[in-house]
């Protein structure tokens, strides 16, 4: 089938957030852009980024702030119903800053082509080559329904590669051990004011700026 959804992983990557966002003990902070608004043109054009980045991954990480501040008193309070009424609230924001924190270093104004070294061979051995694992990513982006991302993750368990789809609502719960390298939003705020409703035409282009150093160093560090 064209879809791979992997509704236990996309949770248990969210469940992973969870702990990371109830071990911070600072406010989370908007992390900058390693590259200027436009510098991913044509691809992905300046105002997209800037209103990506300044407006949509901004409001996660803010309303993340003002959760974890309420999750903290309710915590010290010991009112526990309304700790799990901020749940949902932790999971989306949690979530969303934490994949946009990995989206942008995904991306480079200098990248493209084709990964080098062990992340080649292992999508040569895991998916048969190079361009079979882009048409499958490509097929899993374009098929998520409504808000979403694709995801090429690292399972540590098989010590393969997987590509798979996460929908917005996935709901919480199980485990596996897939460790995200490279994602891709495909929710409409990531591409609609450039190319309107046609997806395939947006995925199509960001393979030409995806930063394979990145996922590589993402590899070497799932790895470990
Ligand atoms: C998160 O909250 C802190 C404290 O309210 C604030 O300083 C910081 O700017 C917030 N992050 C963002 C991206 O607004
Ligand atoms: C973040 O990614 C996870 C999968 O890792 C997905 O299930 C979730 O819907 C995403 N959240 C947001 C707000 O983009
Ligand atoms: C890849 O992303 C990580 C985490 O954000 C960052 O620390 C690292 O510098 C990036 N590496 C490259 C080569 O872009
Ligand atoms: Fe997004």
């Amino acid at each position: 089938s064209l879809l791979y959804y992997n509704h236990a992983w996309c949770a248990a990557s969210l469940s992973q957030t969870i702990n990371q966002v109830a071990a911070s003990r600072q406010k989370h902070t908007l992390p900058d852009l390693p590259y200027d608004y436009g510098a991913l043109e044509p691809h992905i054009n300046a105002e997209i980024m800037q209103l990506h980045h300044s407006k949509h991954h901004a409001t996660y990480v803010n309303n993340l702030n003002v959760t974890e501040e309420k999750y903290k008193e309710a915590l010290a309070k010991g009112d526990v119903s309304a700790q799990v009424a901020l749940q949902p609230a932790l999971k989306f924001n949690g979530g969303g800053h934490i994949n946009h924190s990995i989206f942008w270093t995904n991306l480079s104004p200098n990248g493209g082509g084709e990964p080098q070294g062990e992340l080649m061979e292992a999508i040569k051995r895991d998916f048969g080559s190079f361009q079979k694992m882009q048409e499958k990513m490509s097929a899993t982006a374009v098929a998520v329904q409504g808000s979403g991302w694709g995801w090429l993750g690292y399972e540590k368990e098989s010590g393969r590669l997987r590509i798979v789809a996460c929908a917005n609502q996935d709901p919480l719960q199980g485990t596996t051990g897939l460790i995200p390298l490279l994602g891709i939003d495909v929710w409409e705020h990531a591409y609609y004011l450039q190319y309107k409703n046609v997806r395939p035409d947006y995925i199509k282009a960001i393979w030409n700026i995806i930063n394979w150093e990145n996922v590589s160093e993402r590899l070497q560090t799932a790895k470990k």
